[in-house]
């Protein structure tokens, strides 16, 4: 029996290596659905199988305080593809920024071959996986979201691309439900979104139906986060414009924003914008280490000069740490 688990358990990860950047359409032999996709309830995605095999045999976290923290990040890698990934020093960069996280969601994909992604993904602790969203965008120009996460430290249970019937988003959000690992009855939504700049305040004002929509599909129980880069000041959605527009998320005490108005997350000198933001609802506040919402400012932290700085991108990664 437990041969014939385990034997299962490797074809379904063989499956998942050979389709990655479309786990979407990891389906076995018989039709099951396999992946941590829309796989209805009696098809259990076999992650899970594999990841409580590994929590069983794995050391004592419960000790251990820094198995209690979540870090969680956002990353626009501004127009991530070949060309970023070409340049000296560049992919070595973006792999210690990933590495920094237990969880980060990355933005501005757009190599349409899926070669940039899976370059990354081979440089990267063998630890990280990966999920990938559909290219998205309403014309030519389209870009992709991922979240890489350490499979030591989540189990990903689902994943759900938002569709858009009235089209309101350029880029519909993606979401992925992960629980973290040895921390008991704990689900968190992560709501990746990058927002036009120019329909900022109209798409950020859909976010809360996205949140309903995503707990109709994870489960009422799980606390949402959103994060990415929403546009969310300066030119484009700043506070101001948000509340003239009765924005639900700005106004409803319900979800606080972590990543403050006054912070600045992009990487140029000659601006000074919050754009990129995580919030989460007020059920996850009391979780929140205290000062550990910021900015990962690698250009200081990797000594990097303007260039090699602005080479990696023209925005920092937000995070968060959380503890449990
Ligand atoms: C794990 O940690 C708990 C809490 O400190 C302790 O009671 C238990 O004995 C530990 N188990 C092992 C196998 O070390
Ligand atoms: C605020 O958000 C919560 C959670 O989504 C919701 O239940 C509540 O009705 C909202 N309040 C208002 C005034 O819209």
């Amino acid at each position: 029996m437990i041969r014939i688990v385990s034997q299962i358990v490797s074809l379904v990860l063989l499956m998942v290596i050979l389709t990655e950047g479309n786990p979407q359409q990891v389906i076995d032999a018989s039709g099951q659905c396999h992946c941590p996709c829309e796989c209805s309830a009696q098809h259990r995605p076999l992650f899970q199988v594999s990841a409580r095999g590994s929590a069983a045999t794995g050391r004592n976290a419960s000790t251990s305080t820094s198995s209690r923290r979540l870090k969680i990040g956002a990353f626009n890698i501004k127009t991530f593809g070949r060309s970023k990934m070409s340049k000296p020093g560049v992919p070595q960069r973006i792999k210690q920024i990933i590495e920094r996280y237990d969880v980060i969601l990355v933005q501005e994909i757009l190599d349409r071959s899926g070669e940039s992604v899976r370059q990354l993904h081979r440089m990267l602790s063998r630890t990280y996986e990966f999920v990938i969203s559909d290219r998205l965008g309403r014309g030519r120009y389209k870009e992709q979201y991922a979240f890489f996460y350490r499979t030591d430290r989540v189990s990903l249970l689902n994943f759900h691309q938002s569709t858009d019937r009235e089209d309101a988003f350029e880029r519909e959000p993606f979401s992925v439900l992960v629980a973290p690992k040895q921390i008991n009855n704990v689900k968190l939504a992560l709501i990746g979104f990058h927002a036009k700049p120019t329909d900022a305040v109209k798409e950020i004002g859909r976010l809360a139906d996205v949140i309903g929509e995503v707990r109709r599909q994870f489960g009422a129980d799980v606390e949402p986060i959103v994060l990415g880069d929403l546009n969310a000041d300066c030119d484009y959605a700043d506070r101001r414009r948000r509340l003239r527009a009765g924005d639900a998320l700005t106004t409803n005490t319900s979800y606080v924003w972590l990543i403050g108005d006054d912070v600045d997350t992009t990487t140029r000198d000659s601006t000074s914008c919050a754009y990129d933001r995580i919030i989460v609802g007020s059920g996850l506040t009391g979780r929140v280490v205290r000062g550990s919402a910021s900015v990962f400012d690698f250009c200081d932290n990797m000594r990097l000069s303007k260039q090699q700085c602005s080479d990696v991108s023209d925005h920092y990664p937000v995070e968060v740490t959380l503890v449990f």
